[in-house]
């Protein structure tokens, strides 16, 4: 049995991406794991929120989640900011990692763009504290999308580096578990941009909690191109928009590529549009049904939350008061 812990920022709505990315895979991995699950509300931080839509996002992407299948009787479902462990572990981490490594990180380069001096200084350590996170556990799989693997090299760096400055065997290795096929899901307006809730425009993604018809016209005006479906992966070549849609098709159909090329061959994009819309909607109906219902009691989700928190604390508070007594604070 394992320890998993994995992350999602509660800004925005979770969408297919984080789906078949990472939440898919959560669900999976709770079968014969302990999986500790996080709306990391201290990350979501890092660029301006409004603190009602904050609180209201992370109620909602929490009743997400439970609709996706996490069980909060099974794993642990809760917010950062409720365990403070996280923050704690995070400033010594800020003190382990070295700012050239956090210089080279790209999805910070990404995310401050040309204006770097107006960013917060949140952004630029956020993967210190997601280190944090799971080294607060001693968790050594975490789930995710292929964007994270870089911030998964880097929290082994620090883990390593904790251990080697202290002389201590504290921290143990972690290993990403990137599902390949559906690990970099594209944006619908752009084959060449990741699917993102930060996109200011919904018609690149398809939000777990899109209606029926909503989802249809999304896909119906995803980018594509003129060609008809190929027989076989090599035609997708050059073609990020229509492979982005074939991949998306086979990780929810799960088929591979391939098979999902063979009963399309020669098709025009609209009867295929039509087919995956069908396929989108029958994943995402129940989800949205269930999120929807869910999220009626705030309170139950109120509870579920502060519930977690208390069986995180209990595992994270103990691991992190060690790893302050090694690095030489007085616990008086
Ligand atoms: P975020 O929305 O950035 O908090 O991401 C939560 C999880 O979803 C992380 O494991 C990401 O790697 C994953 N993820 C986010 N966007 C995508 C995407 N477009 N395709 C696949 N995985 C994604
Ligand atoms: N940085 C991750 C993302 O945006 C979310 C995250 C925070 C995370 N802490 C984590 C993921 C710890 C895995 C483990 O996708």
């Amino acid at each position: 049995m394992a320890r998993i812990f994995s992350g999602i920022q509660p800004t925005g709505i979770a969408h297919l991406g984080n789906y078949l990315g990472a939440i898919r895979n959560w669900v999976a991995l709770q079968n014969g794991n302990e999986g500790i699950y996080c709306l990391v509300d201290l990350h979501a931080l890092t660029v301006w929120v409004d603190p009602e839509a904050l609180r209201a996002q992370t109620r909602t992407n929490a009743a997400l989640l439970i609709a996706c299948g996490i069980d909060p009787a099974r794993s642990i479902l809760f917010n950062q900011s409720a365990v403070h462990a996280h923050a704690r572990l995070a400033w010594i981490f800020n003190c382990v990692a070295r700012f050239g490594w956090l210089n080279r990180m790209t999805q910070f380069k990404d995310k401050a763009g040309k204006d770097r001096e107006a960013v917060s200084t949140g952004l630029f350590v956020y993967p210190n504290l997601m280190a944090a996170d799971i080294l607060a556990y001693h968790a050594t799989e975490v789930p995710v999308g292929d964007d994270q693997s870089q911030h998964l090299e880097l929290a082994n760096d620090i883990a390593q580096k904790f251990n080697h400055d202290y002389g201590v065997e504290f921290f143990p290795t972690i290993t990403p578990r990137i599902m390949k096929a559906s690990a970099r899901i594209m944006s619908l307006r752009d084959g060449q941009k990741k699917m993102s809730k930060s996109d200011p425009s919904d018609q690149s993604r398809i939000n777990l909690t899109d209606s029926a018809d909503v989802i249809a016209q999304k896909i119906r005006r995803a980018k594509t191109d003129p060609e008809p479906l190929p027989g076989s992966e090599e035609g997708l070549a050059q073609r990020p928009e229509a492979q982005n849609l074939v991949g998306i098709y086979a990780a929810l159909a799960d088929q591979t590529v391939a098979e999902v090329l063979r009963r399309h061959e020669g098709k025009g994009f609209g009867p295929f549009k039509e087919s995956l819309t069908e396929l989108v909607e029958s994943v995402i109906r129940p989800i949205a049904e269930a999120t929807q219902r869910i999220e009626q009691d705030a309170g139950e989700i109120d509870r579920i939350l502060r519930n977690g928190a208390d069986r995180a604390a209990a595992i994270a508070d103990p691991i992190v008061t060690e790893a302050e007594k090694i690095v030489g604070f007085l616990q008086p």
